[in-house]
């Protein structure tokens, strides 16, 4: 049986990576400081190891039984955040990743497959963005997953660690069964922030803008379901073992939605009114944003199968309603 380490495996995506490989027979392990990630996140089926990837001695101690490989998606997010204190961003992303491959290299671990971001392109110079597409982040956020997937680059061709980085595009949805349940903290992602409206936790969505040359004036964006996305880890790991190479692909469906769509989707799926109150851009939005998935689709035998609108969203309000039928806002 193959063993596998999910870091950051509490959280949001990392919780439905988790699952994934479960499903798929691998024993798996999740490592988390629980700074964001969620107790509820965790299957009674993984090992659980409560440390913190700051800590190269706890680090050190995990990686003397070595594992087939490991899934890193422990970083902060926020790319507006990233902006204000970048400190917080290089110690917790830039020195996490440092401390990861120091504790590979000297140990028999020999594959990473690493969370990266569509935030590492910046603004579109074209559509679909591909993989050739010029990288300039305009976020600290953005810089931190770039600058880590070149530290991978240099540590596959000094150390022979293997790695695939997967620049996602917008994360959405939940398991369609409901297995993960932990609602995120504080989101600032489109979908979260609508269903917190949707469950009265917030009055109203804000609407960044809606004169964009968009059909219906509001920004777009491509949104790839967790468990897609999630199953792409497991291609890319099976990938990386079987072929012996590294590779960096886009995880994206190829269109988009705008958020009036996404809006209108989540008021038909809750019944809910959802106000939104159109507010000023924000700078730095581009219009549209999706991705070109070709090699992903190619290389990783690989296509999104949850990633419709409908799926993505009723997906996502099942679990907000359960939480508030709850009483329970968070867990
Ligand atoms: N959500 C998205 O749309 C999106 C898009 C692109 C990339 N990503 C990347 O995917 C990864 C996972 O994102 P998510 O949405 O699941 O976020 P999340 O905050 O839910 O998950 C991150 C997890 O890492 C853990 N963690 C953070 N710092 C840690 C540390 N120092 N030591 C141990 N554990 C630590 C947190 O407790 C949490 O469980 C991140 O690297 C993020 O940058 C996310």
């Amino acid at each position: 049986m193959k063993s596998i380490l999910v870091i950051g495996g509490a959280g949001y995506i990392g919780s439905h990576v988790a699952l994934t490989f479960l499903e798929a027979g691998y024993e798996v392990t999740v490592l988390d400081n629980l700074s964001s990630g969620r107790q509820i996140n965790l299957f009674k089926e993984a090992r659980f190891i409560h440390a913190d990837l700051q800590n190269r001695h706890a680090l050190a101690d995990v990686f003397k039984d070595p594992y087939d490989g490991v899934i890193h998606l422990a970083a902060l997010k926020a790319a507006g955040e990233s902006m204000i204190v970048p400190e917080k961003y290089a110690s917790q992303n830039l020195n996490g990743a440092v401390n990861l491959l120091e504790a590979l290299s000297n140990s028999q671990t020999r594959i990473v497959i690493f969370s990266s971001s569509a935030a590492v392109y910046g603004l579109p110079q074209y559509l679909p963005l591909d993989e050739q597409h010029p990288l300039n982040p305009i976020n600290f956020y953005g810089y931190t997953k770039l600058e880590i997937e070149r530290l991978l680059d240099w540590f596959y061709r000094l150390k022979g660690i293997h790695y695939a980085s997967l620049r996602y595009f917008n994360a959405a949805g939940y398991d369609t069964k409901s297995r993960v349940q932990g609602l995120e903290q504080n989101p600032a992602n489109l979908i979260p922030v609508v269903m917190e409206v949707a469950t009265g936790k917030r009055d109203a969505v804000e609407i960044y803008g809606n004169d964009y040359s968009t059909p219906d004036g509001t920004g777009i964006r491509d949104y790839i379901h967790v468990s897609d996305l999630a199953q792409a880890h497991l291609k890319a790991f099976q990938y990386v073992l079987a072929q012996g190479e590294s590779l960096t692909v886009n995880l994206g469906t190829g269109t988009g939605c705008s958020v009036t769509e996404v809006v209108e989707a989540a008021r038909k799926a809750s019944g809910k009114k959802i106000k939104a109150n159109i507010v000023d851009r924000r700078p730095g939005d581009p219009a549209e944003l999706y991705a070109k998935s070709e090699m992903a689709f190619k290389l990783l035998d690989w296509k999104p199968v949850f990633s419709s609108l409908d799926v993505i969203v009723s997906s996502t309000w099942k679990i907000y309603e359960l939480h508030s039928q709850k009483q329970k806002p968070t867990i």
